[in-house]
């Protein structure tokens, strides 16, 4: 597959538009303030873009996962803030309830989730529970009808906006996986306890906070999937996820190849531009050759999510995620580098990627945690 079909065509065109007139101009006074981007978040809804997945009979878009790619990498060619805030909703929030939810709890949480009046969060890492996802230790005790919760979450994005969180306890910590539950929860619920926002490298006017479950209850009605397969939901569920990243990184890459293309042109040194140099030729050369790579592998990935077999697509959402994010990081260094020392000043754009670059080998799983996940496939 190498041609985008008609439809996702058009999705791409809406994006680009979208993101080139109505995003990408606020992005670097938004990244200066730490803004959220309230209104950014706002119209995408309008677009249908927060609910991509979401079938139209619960107020979504219906697309599909490919749809869904080309459209995050223009939002995330602007902003990558606005473009992990869309990622979460859609990848973490609705997908998961989508695809483990009862009917009554997809009629009562979707709509909404979809159509932007509410905003999902993920809540998985602990402070002790990072790329080990089954140390959970955020507590769940069965207590007649409801569920009593306490624990510590930490880096969970969209948090301090949310109204609703996919959210894991476990029933014995000491079983690790094994007695780990999914809820669905809303942060209105006395107990659930918002940190104060956290003060990140890049992607700064995404908002990131802690949270806390204080005896937090919750009808056993908001528990998602079985009890103790949460960590089955949350694996899956990080699959979709990780592509979503793979498609933020390409975004970031593919601005940051644009912008290094006119500066080569545009910027004159010894009497000619600087792309006349082989040393820049080879760089431009580099980052278009891994984007092109990363892209392939992301869209691959995207149609096998859409198919039957799971484990594959699990592995090729890792490899899309390792490939694009190590080459958003590449891109980002390499364009700040052609730019020399403006490209160090907060005057120019690149100076934006490169930070914004950093979180994408790290969140929803390291580069490390991507090459675990793909080695096991073939060493067991
Ligand atoms: N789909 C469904 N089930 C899966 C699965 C998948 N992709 N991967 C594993 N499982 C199942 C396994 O089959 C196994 O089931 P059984 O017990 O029935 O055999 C169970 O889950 C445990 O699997 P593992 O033995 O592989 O578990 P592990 O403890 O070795 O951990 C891991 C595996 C891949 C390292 C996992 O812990 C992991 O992915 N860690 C990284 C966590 C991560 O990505 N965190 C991101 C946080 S979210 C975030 O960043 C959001 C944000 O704010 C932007």
């Amino acid at each position: 597959m190498f041609e985008l079909p008609e439809d996702v065509l058009d999705i791409q065109s809406l994006a680009r538009d979208f993101a080139r007139n109505e995003i990408l101009p606020g992005a670097m006074a938004r990244d200066k303030e730490h803004a959220f981007p309230h209104e950014q978040v706002r119209k995408l809804s309008e677009l249908g873009f927060m609910g991509m997945f979401v079938p139209a009979e619960y107020g979504g878009a219906g697309m599909s996962t490919l749809a869904y790619v080309v459209a995050l990498e223009e939002i995330c060619y602007a902003d990558a803030s606005v473009g992990v805030t869309m990622s979460v909703n859609n990848s973490l929030v609705c997908w998961p309830i989508l695809g483990f939810g009862t009917e009554a709890q997809k009629q009562k949480y979707l709509p909404d989730l979809a159509t932007g009046k509410h905003l999902g969060c993920y809540a998985l890492t602990e402070p002790n529970a990072g790329s080990d996802a089954g140390a959970q230790r955020s507590k769940a005790v069965k207590n007649g009808e409801n569920y009593l919760l306490n624990g510590n979450k930490i880096w969970i994005t969209n948090a301090p906006y949310a109204d609703i969180c996919v959210g894991y306890a476990n029933l014995d910590p000491e079983q690790r996986h094994r007695t780990v539950c999914a809820f669905i929860l809303e942060t209105k619920w006395p107990g659930f306890k918002v940190g104060k926002p956290e003060e990140k490298l890049g992607i700064t006017s995404s908002a990131t906070s802690e949270l806390s479950f204080e005896d937090l209850e919750v009808p056993a009605e908001n528990l998602l999937g079985r009890e103790k397969e949460g960590f089955k939901v949350a694996m899956a569920t990080l699959d979709g996820g990780r592509i979503g990243i793979a498609a933020q990184a390409l975004g970031i890459a593919q601005r940051a190849f644009d912008l290094a293309v006119v500066y080569a042109k545009e910027r004159h040194a010894f009497g000619k531009p600087i792309g006349a140099n082989q040393a820049i030729q080879w760089m431009i050369a580099d980052m278009a050759t891994r984007i092109e790579a990363a892209r392939l592998l992301t869209w691959r990935a995207a149609v096998n999510k859409d198919g039957n077999d799971k484990a594959r697509a699990s592995h090729m959402c890792s490899m899309a995620k390792l490939a694009a994010s190590e080459c958003a990081n590449f891109c980002a260094d390499k364009a700040l580098q052609i730019h020399g020392g403006y490209g160090y000043s907060k005057e120019y754009e690149v100076e934006r990627l490169y930070r914004d670059a950093r979180i994408t080998t790290l969140y929803e799983g390291t580069s490390e945690i991507q090459r675990l996940v793909i080695a096991r496939n073939y060493l067991g």
